[in-house]
């Protein structure tokens, strides 16, 4: 099956083979390769060429899409979200309206344990069926592959259950789903006094089985104060490698909490969030393989400090941009607007915006060699626009879907 594109106003992100990169780094961020009046040919699936309109090969196809005045792009990669959760929390969005913090709804039994009791009694089957729809909200508004965690289960059986409902999503096949294992989220009341007791219970309980299921690609934990210390967040990522589970961790989303610190020490793929940032974690991170995601989505609902992009940038490391698609910090998963929030809060250009969320949020996930660019060879797993006056205008437009079509 080959299907043409024909007319695009813009195809962006384009790479040749040759030229072909892994992530954007620093400054190098703010330059985007783009066709002007291009054509795209899929075949199978894939990317077969591209290139200028003028060098149209003469050939039939299967089907033919006119793109005239609209653009193409690599799909967005959502590399961190929560997106299998059992109800929505706007009974705290409230609470915090009326003064409380985001910590002082948590330590009165909201936040992550709030979810934890919904997720609790709620079936694997209706679990999996209220999860389809985000799903497909998020694939509808450009996004073409997803990290999901657990974490709101915190019992064995409930992480189990969240992590099997992943795994059902990923065999859907819509689009390539990463799972992250994430009992260390919260501790659970009945542990609030004995951590280790906790900490065993997921090592010894929770990862042999999870492993044995071949459930999740990573570990994840939420490294901040009154959740998981740099200790135990140490403890938790030591046992997943024995697993093979790579560390991909929540970190210095409240305070600098020394998750930075930790996940470089473990090679972990990414340390997200970074809300809380200073000179000796940027040096940290110039020192590794590790990158950072932020999660502006987060930040502007919980009316918190946005995450230093410029200094990140200005240090040339790789930004990434995620949603956390969450019930309590970011009930989101749309990553225009999270661009969007990247160039006015992150003061992140356009150009910078869209690295974040193509390639490098592909090399979030381990995914470049097939994703985040148009490239021979790699999944034609594409956005086309609207008539758009121009690729600025999809963050400068915000809160609006400058979408027509998602191919995934
Ligand atoms: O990434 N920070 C920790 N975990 C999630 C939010 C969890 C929740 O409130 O349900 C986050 O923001
Ligand atoms: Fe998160």
């Amino acid at each position: 099956m080959r299907t043409l594109i024909s007319n695009i106003k813009k195809l962006v992100q384009v790479e040749t083979q040759a030229e072909r990169k892994d992530k954007v780094f620093g400054h190098d961020m703010d330059t985007l390769p783009c066709i002007e009046n291009a054509f795209l040919i899929i075949d199978n699936g894939l990317i077969h060429s591209f290139g200028e309109m003028k060098n149209l090969p003469e050939e039939s196809f299967d089907k033919t899409i006119d793109a005239t005045g609209k653009m193409v792009l690599p799909t967005y990669i959502d590399s961190h979200t929560h997106l299998v959760h059992a109800a929505s929390r706007e009974d705290e969005f409230v609470m915090r309206i009326k003064g409380k913090s985001y910590a002082e709804v948590a330590a009165a039994g909201g936040g992550i344990l709030n979810s934890a009791k919904k997720m609790a009694s709620i079936s694997e089957d209706e679990l999996f069926d209220i999860s389809i729809p985000k799903l497909e909200e998020a694939i509808k508004n450009g996004t073409g592959a997803i990290e999901i965690k657990s974490g709101y289960g915190l019992n064995t059986e409930a992480e189990l259950k969240m992590l099997r409902v992943i795994r059902r999503l990923k065999e859907l096949k819509r689009i390539p789903i990463k799972a992250s294992f994430l009992a260390a989220h919260a501790y659970p009341l009945e542990f609030k006094e004995n951590h280790q007791g906790y900490l065993d219970l997921i090592i010894n309980e929770m990862l042999p089985k999870v492993a044995d299921e071949g459930l999740a690609d990573y570990t994840d934990a939420f490294c901040e104060q009154g959740f998981f210390s740099v200790e135990e967040t140490d403890q938790v990522l030591e046992a997943g490698a024995k697993y093979g589970l790579v560390p991909k961790i929540h970190a210095n989303q409240l305070h600098n909490s020394g998750g930075i610190q930790v996940g470089v020490k473990h090679n972990a793929i990414s340390v997200d969030h970074l809300e809380s940032l200073g000179e000796e974690e940027i040096k940290c991170l110039q020192n590794s393989d590790t990158l950072p995601v932020l999660l502006p989505g987060a930040a502007f609902f919980l009316a918190m400090n946005y995450q230093p992009a410029r200094a990140l940038i200005d240090a040339n490391l790789p930004v990434v941009i995620a949603s956390d698609y969450n019930p309590g910090s970011c009930p989101s998963s749309n990553m225009n607007f999270m661009m969007s929030l990247a160039c006015t809060q992150l003061k992140m250009t356009p150009n910078e915006a869209i690295n974040s969320v193509t390639i490098n949020g592909a090399a979030s996930l381990g995914m470049q060699k097939e994703l985040g660019s148009i490239c021979v060879g790699k999944k034609a797993s594409l956005i086309i626009t609207n008539e758009i006056p121009s690729l600025e205008y999809i963050p400068y437009h915000y809160a609006h879907d400058c979408i027509e079509k998602v191919l995934v």
